[in-house]
């Protein structure tokens, strides 16, 4: 028994701290056993090798939109797929059929669901925070877990909700195991589609949700501290250029509740944009 308790927390250590079907596989014994021939068998005959499998992807367009830094961590061929697939989307229908098609995030091996939106497309502001937790896993939306409430209240305070004029979404469409941040290589690999989705849903103001999200699409390495509060021009794949902010993520309000006053700021810097913008 205390072997079994130790064997539990090394799991929930790893990351695998939900279970993810209610009977156990295994998967040892699923594997196909390895066809074995007896020492004094013929020779086989020399058998040429399977075409390669399809590749998933069209040629890839110019890497102009990945960073370097993130194509080189090893996501570089998932981006390029990842780059082609978003491309070809013409809208966000299609985009998510895409999103949902794509292989090439392992992080969708471990996740439940594919978490794709939430809110109003079309709407004149889009969010976009990390990746998927625990909650947003279970029910396929972002920001329905504990800081997503807190976001609807943070949203609710400038006239903002997401049933009516808000689009919300993640850099990454996976939760990773355990909530740890996502790698260099998963933001690579689902980074055009974030790209995509911004663009098709079209947006006048885009907010980063905390750092992760902040440096992935402003390709930079800046800190939260540094990039929030003011408007950052975002260029997207098309080269139109949209009016984005950074600004704190719920989650890190809720362990530091003492910069909610700067979130405040930021949150009045998106009012009176927004407020500006239809006079
Ligand atoms: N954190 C995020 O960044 N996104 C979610 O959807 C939930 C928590």
């Amino acid at each position: 028994m205390p072997n079994d308790l130790a064997t539990l927390a090394w799991l929930v250590e790893m990351g695998a701290d939900e279970a993810i079907a209610d009977a156990p596989v295994d998967r040892l014994a699923a594997a196909p056993a390895a066809p074995s021939r007896p020492a004094s068998a013929a020779p086989a005959v020399p058998v040429a090798p399977d075409p390669a499998p399809p590749r998933l992807a069209a040629p890839a367009p110019p890497a102009d939109t990945i960073p370097a830094g993130l194509a080189a961590a090893g996501g570089a061929e998932a981006a390029a797929s990842a780059r082609a697939l978003a491309a070809a989307a013409g809208s966000l229908a299609e985009l998510e059929a895409a999103v949902r098609r794509f292989d090439g995030c392992s992080l969708k091996v471990t996740a439940t669901s594919t978490v794709f939106s939430d809110g109003v497309p079309g709407s004149r502001v889009m969010l976009v925070g990390e990746a998927p937790g625990a909650d947003e896993d279970r029910q396929g939306k972002p920001f329905v877990g504990i800081s997503g409430q807190l976001l609807d209240r943070m949203l609710g305070w400038i006239g903002l909700d997401r049933a009516s004029n808000v689009y919300i979404a993640n850099v990454i469409y996976w939760r990773p195991p355990g909530n740890r941040p996502p790698t260099t290589a998963e933001v690579a690999a689902c980074l055009p589609f974030i790209q995509r989705q911004i663009e098709l849903a079209s947006p006048e103001i885009l907010v980063l949700l905390g750092a992760s999200a902040a440096q992935a699409l402003l390709g930079t390495t800046g800190g939260i501290g540094r990039l929030r509060g003011r408007w950052h021009d975002y260029i997207l794949p098309s080269g139109r250029s949209l009016q984005t902010i950074a600004t704190f993520h719920p989650a890190y309000l809720l362990r530091s509740p003492g910069q909610k006053r700067e979130s405040w700021r930021d949150l009045l810097t998106i009012k009176n944009k927004l407020s500006v913008g239809t006079n």
